[in-house]
């Protein structure tokens, strides 16, 4: 995909907030710094669109972006923090929900994955919750420049063992390195004009 334009459109801290939904959707969603920020600001050749911080927890609110006119990016607040306070959590994670379930112009998710780490519960329990919901999934491998070739390797052997289909399709990434970008956008493309 070219891209001519990507532009910050809003932030919503609730789903009223959002904006109409007469435009296609992909939202990234993933564990906090699991690097979702970086990877729309890769996807769309940009430093800065979406804010990037060492300090986990920075995108706590939905944030939406425009890209080429055509269609829109989402960057949902990451799950899994550990310096905030229950009550603070669950409202985050209700937000998420409802983004996930309401948003009738949803047309996939892209799971963000740390290579490094895998897949663990709140991952497995995002994917269960997609599935229930029957949302498109494009479960992505981020930060793979920081798997030495065999583990890369063996992350897509893995993979292999349960077999992509209409709903779940993978994808391995680096941000930082511009690695498998090219595939994830043919990925999203696909999604865009289903
Ligand atoms: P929250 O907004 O807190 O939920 O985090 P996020 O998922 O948006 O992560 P973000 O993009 O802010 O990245 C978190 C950290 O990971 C930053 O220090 C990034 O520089 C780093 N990072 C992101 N992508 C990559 C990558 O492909 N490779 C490497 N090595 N580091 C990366
Ligand atoms: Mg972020």
């Amino acid at each position: 995909m070219k891209i001519k334009s990507a532009i910050f459109l809003l932030s919503a801290s609730k789903y009223s907030g959002c904006p109409s939904d007469n435009v296609s959707e992909i939202a990234f969603c993933g564990r906090s710094n699991v690097g979702k920020s970086s990877l729309i600001n890769a996807m769309t050749g940009q430093k800065k669109l979406a804010k990037i911080s060492q300090t986990p927890g920075k995108t706590r609110l939905l944030n939406f972006f425009v890209i080429n006119d055509l269609f829109r990016f989402v960057d949902l607040p990451g799950f899994g923090y550990a310096n905030v306070p229950k009550s603070v959590k669950a409202s985050w994670q209700k937000l998420v929900e409802e983004y996930l379930t309401r948003r009738k112009n949803l047309r996939a998710v892209v799971i963000l994955v740390d290579a490094r780490r895998g897949l663990r519960d709140e991952e497995m329990q995002l994917i269960d919750f997609c599935g229930h919901y029957e949302i498109p999934m494009e479960l992505t491998f981020t930060k793979i420049d920081k798997l030495k070739s065999n583990e890369l390797r063996h992350l897509k052997n893995e993979c292999a063992k349960s077999p992509e289909d209409d709903s779940m399709h993978y994808s391995f990434v680096s941000s930082q390195k511009n690695m498998g970008l090219i595939e994830l956008w043919r990925r999203l493309e696909k999604r865009l004009t289903q």
